[in-house]
């Protein structure tokens, strides 16, 4: 069966300094994959990539069997290739549900966003939010707010809750549950299931193990640019080499 995501021999450099070697991996529809590896290993890089936030050097990204070449960002949205960011992205005067109304607006709609934009911020009633999952109720209580007003954590549930307003089928999560509540975390986890139990292909970086162990069945461990273990979550946390690596022992 063709791979839903494939990614081949992607190489990146920063002012000449290698970032990505040669990385290459293939993800299934429903599979949940972490990407694990020290600060400055590339693991941002390589979800900016993936999304077509920046372009490699050299290398493929293939959705579906199709080669995304140097599609923009916007489009490979489009192609349902979705992505949160590290460090939240909001738009500050907007509200909570005005921002989750900009995820839902339908593609053909798109060419009249800045007019969409116009006439809600003229609107004195702000548009209604309906959350469509659970996690989603933790902001249903800030609707009104604008983003720019939201806690570290609620930024990063509000550019979940954008994710779940579109239809990807193959969603990056970069270090999304860093800095997040306990019980937050946990429900995020819960809605990440069920994204994979309804084909959805997950992609997330995360520093906590614990939650890499609880979440994903697979573990790519990245050490300075390079997949350096590919496997199962067990065999690649335990694997000696990776503990001493990212555990500096
Ligand atoms: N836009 C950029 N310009 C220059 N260097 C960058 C840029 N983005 C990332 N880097 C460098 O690439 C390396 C990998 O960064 P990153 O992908 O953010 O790592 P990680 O997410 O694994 O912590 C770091 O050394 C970082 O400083
Ligand atoms: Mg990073």
């Amino acid at each position: 069966m063709q791979p839903l995501l494939s990614v081949r021999n992607i190489r990146k450099s920063f002012r000449g300094i290698k970032v990505l070697e040669d990385v290459s991996f293939d993800v299934d529809a429903g599979s949940i994959t972490a990407l694990v590896g020290s600060n400055g290993a590339g693991k941002s890089t390589l979800v900016n990539v993936i999304t077509g936030a920046i372009q490699p050097d050299g290398g493929e990204v293939r959705l579906a069997g199709r080669d995304l070449g140097r599609l923009p960002a916007y489009q490979r949205v489009r192609a349902g290739l979705l992505r949160t960011f590290q460090h939240p992205r909001v738009f500050g005067s907007f509200s909570v549900a005005e921002s989750v109304a900009l995820a839902r607006t339908p593609p053909e709609l798109e060419r009249f966003g800045s007019s969409l934009l116009s006439a809600m911020k003229g609107k004195a009633a702000a548009p209604a939010f309906e959350p469509r999952y659970p996690i989603e109720q933790r902001l249903a209580g800030l609707a009104g707010i604008p983003t720019s007003l939201l806690s570290y954590g609620e930024k990063k549930l509000l550019m979940l809750s954008q994710v779940l307003a579109l239809d990807g089928s193959v969603i990056c999560f970069d270090e999304l549950c860093a800095g997040m509540e306990l019980a937050v975390v946990a429900d995020v986890r819960h809605c990440l299931l069920s994204l994979a139990e309804r084909g959805k292909a997950i992609v997330f970086v995360e520093h906590n193990l614990a939650l890499v162990r609880s979440l994903a069945t697979r573990v790519i461990f990245l050490n300075q640019g390079r997949v350096f273990r590919d496997g199962p979550v067990d065999e690649v946390l335990t694997d000696p080499e990776v503990v001493s690596l990212y555990l500096g022992g």
